[in-house]
């Protein structure tokens, strides 16, 4: 937890929301990178599940949640109203699954990532998240596979990419064992690659 803010640091932070439906292992690598960090925090979590394990993320670090339902999240402008009066100026999603309303994605135009547990343009679309992904890869005999962050635009996976990594699939490898290497270049590659783009964005 944060100790010793003065009032100039907080209005000079970077505010991020991050969207996660799942356990929240980026969720936490990322907390983690930005808690010690004088210019960028992770201020508050979204979640569509009110089980989900990344709340319990949320509440270690006492930090702001909100969860969500598909109503207010399509029918209302509720979520992005709440997102603009707690001043947060970057999304990220990690393991969120929802389609990002339209008037969510303009109004965070470039201002908004997603991580994908393949290559895109391989392996993306709708239905093709988490273990679905690493089966299809498994299935097709592929021999690597990797991670993609991409900036969030109306269509499933398809905006653009600013950062891909790979990783070695070997003959023994399984659906489960692909998972856990694609966690691991999450874990290292996503809380850097986020911290490069929002200084590039707001040129800090
Ligand atoms: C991550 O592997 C992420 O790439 C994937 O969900 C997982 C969430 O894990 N996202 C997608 O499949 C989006 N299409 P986590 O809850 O442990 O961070």
């Amino acid at each position: 937890m944060k100790t010793n803010i003065n009032i100039f640091d907080c209005k000079m932070m970077k505010r991020i929301a991050i969207f996660a439906s799942g356990r929240g292992s980026n969720a936490l690598k990322i907390i983690e990178h930005f808690q010690e960090h004088n210019q960028i925090e992770v201020s508050l979590i979204v979640s569509n599940k009110n089980k989900a394990l990344v709340l319990n993320v949320a509440d270690r670090f006492n930090i702001a949640k909100l969860v969500i339902n598909r109503d207010d999240f399509y029918r209302s402008d509720a979520t992005l109203e709440y997102l603009k009066s707690h001043n947060i100026d970057f999304v990220i999603l990690a393991g969120f699954l929802w389609l990002v309303p339209l008037d969510m994605i303009n109004y965070f135009n470039k201002r908004m990532l997603n991580i994908h547990p393949a290559l895109l343009p391989k392996y993306g679309g709708k239905g093709m998240y988490g273990m679905n992904v690493h089966r299809a890869v498994k299935d097709a005999g592929e021999q690597e596979t990797g991670i993609t962050i991409h900036y969030v635009d109306p269509e499933y996976d398809e905006g653009q990419i600013v950062f891909q990594a790979k990783c070695q699939v070997n003959e023994n490898d399984t659906p489960e064992s692909i998972a856990q290497k694609i966690h691991e270049l999450e874990h290292r590659h996503y809380p850097t690659v986020i911290e490069h783009t929002i200084r590039s964005t707001f040129g800090i």
